[in-house]
């Protein structure tokens, strides 16, 4: 499986599959000098910056993304912290295979800072989730997900770090599973074929 991901931020769960010891094909970032650029840079993997701010429209820098990923006959589209939506021309090039990371359970707090969301509402079980990704916002068919208490003491930022620390074990055991073929798609439930976590 070739695996291509897209980041935009510190890259900590670009570097989760690469202390995993996921094969990855190439990192796409859109951020000129990001935290994952650096990472990908420093684990030799080929890698391409892409601003989305040169392009006139999401439509143009999708086709472009496309072409970069298509290059590398990526197979698999990670998102780890990569803040642009997908138009449906991108996810039609790779139908299937978009997941993104979510530090959220969905579908509750969708969008940005989610934690946030989830923080200020006052639950008391935050999480991540793992999903495929379709046209909407945070919407596509769930994968997997991993559930963190929130404490008495905890702020935005705690809770934040140890929602970050179960995305580092989820997003690459999922991954994994979708490369042994262990991930199967029927309408929008995704069963997988053993559990992902232990
Ligand atoms: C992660 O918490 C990821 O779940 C989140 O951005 C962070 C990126 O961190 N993604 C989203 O909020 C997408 N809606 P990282 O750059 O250190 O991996």
């Amino acid at each position: 499986m070739k695996l291509g991901v897209l980041a935009s931020g510190g890259g900590s769960n670009l570097q989760a599959l690469i202390d995993a010891q996921i094969p990855v094909a190439v990192v796409g970032v859109n951020v000129p000098g990001c935290g994952a650029f650096d990472r990908a840079h420093a684990a030799g993997l080929p890698n391409f910056v892409l601003d989305h701010r040169a392009f006139p429209s999401r439509a143009d820098f999708d086709r472009a993304l496309v072409a970069r990923l298509q290059k590398y006959d990526v197979d698999l589209v990670v998102l780890a912290g990569f803040m642009r939506l997908l138009t449906p021309d991108f996810l039609g090039a790779f139908p299937h295979r978009v997941i993104n990371v979510h530090p959220a359970l969905l579908p509750a707090f969708p969008g940005v800072h989610a934690q946030r969301q989830a923080f200020d509402y006052g639950v008391k079980v935050a999480g991540c989730t793992v999903h495929f990704v379709d046209a909407g916002t945070d919407t596509g068919p769930i994968i997997a997900q991993a559930a963190v208490p929130v404490l008495d003491d905890d702020d935005a930022e705690s809770l934040r770090l140890r929602v970050l620390a179960e995305e580092h074990r989820l997003l690459p055991a999922v991954v994994r599973a979708f490369a042994e073929g262990r991930i199967e798609l029927v309408g929008r439930r995704a069963r997988v074929r053993v559990p992902i976590l232990q």
